[in-house]
């Protein structure tokens, strides 16, 4: 007995060490992801969303020390602070980024994997009809998942999939694809991952552009063969 509880104090310690690691970790993915993020200090002191992932890290540990009351208070600070409710529950791999952030909820059974990255309005929630142990999703390492996009109930998003801005998510969906709409479908897949969810604008893709693009080549390619069978009927 003694032993046992020995070693899962042993296992909590290391808990509390490797949630400092996770912070570290996400605090570094900031730069990495953000190009809008210049200065150490402005990070510090004005990305809700590292305060959430932050302040979840402690919750989380007090979590499953057993106090269970205290980390639900840690957790309603949070929200009260930034905007984002992450139940203490949720269990969220290092390099979690959430961007802007308001309106962001994480229910309790939900895991994260690696690398993963948020936009504001995201819910990881349940769809009111799982009644099991677990009721949220699963993300795979290197999801994205846009602006308001809600992934419901226990499915689980593969690894480096795109989720669209607003789509709603209601079934499991294959690695490296990008799913959009309501409700959410698979209209793209790689054959090898995305890179790293990288947060620059202006090199996201426009799809109108492209489609214009691609108007504009089957246009001049009519012409072409318009001119030579013009020229074509014309010869004697
Ligand atoms: C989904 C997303 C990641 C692009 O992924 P992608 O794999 O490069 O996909 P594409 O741009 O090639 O789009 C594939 C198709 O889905 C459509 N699509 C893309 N995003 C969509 C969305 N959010 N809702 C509905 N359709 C969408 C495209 O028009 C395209 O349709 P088409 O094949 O008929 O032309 C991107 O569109 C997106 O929604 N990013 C979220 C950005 C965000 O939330 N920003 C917030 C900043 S504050």
């Amino acid at each position: 007995m003694g032993s046992t509880g020995q070693s899962s104090h042993d296992s909590l310690d290391q808990a509390g060490i490797s949630s400092l690691a996770a912070i570290r970790r996400d605090y570094r993915a900031i730069f990495e992801r953000d190009p809008a993020a210049r200065s150490r200090m402005e990070v510090l002191l004005t990305y809700s969303g590292f305060h959430a992932i932050a302040l979840h890290r402690l919750a989380h540990w007090v979590h499953r020390l057993g106090f269970r009351l205290v980390a639900r208070l840690i957790s309603a600070f949070s929200r009260f602070v930034t905007g984002i409710e992450i139940h203490p529950g949720a269990r969220i791999g290092p390099g979690f980024f959430i961007d802007h952030g308001m309106g962001v909820v994480i229910g309790e059974t939900t895991e994260i994997g690696t690398d993963v990255t948020l936009f504001q309005g995201v819910s990881l929630a349940g769809n009111g009809k799982d009644r099991g142990q677990k009721r949220h999703p699963t993300l795979g390492d290197h999801v994205l998942v846009g602006a308001g996009a809600k992934i419901l109930g226990n499915i689980r998003i593969g690894e480096g999939v795109r989720v669209g801005a607003n789509a709603v998510v209601l079934q499991s969906i294959p690695s490296h694809c990008t799913v959009v709409g309501i409700p959410g479908r698979v209209v793209r897949t790689k054959e090898r991952g995305y890179p790293e969810a990288y947060l620059n604008h202006q090199d996201m893709p426009d799809p109108f552009l492209e489609r214009i693009e691609s108007l504009e080549k089957i246009i001049s390619d009519l012409r072409e063969e318009l001119d030579s069978a013009r020229n074509s009927r014309m010869k004697p």
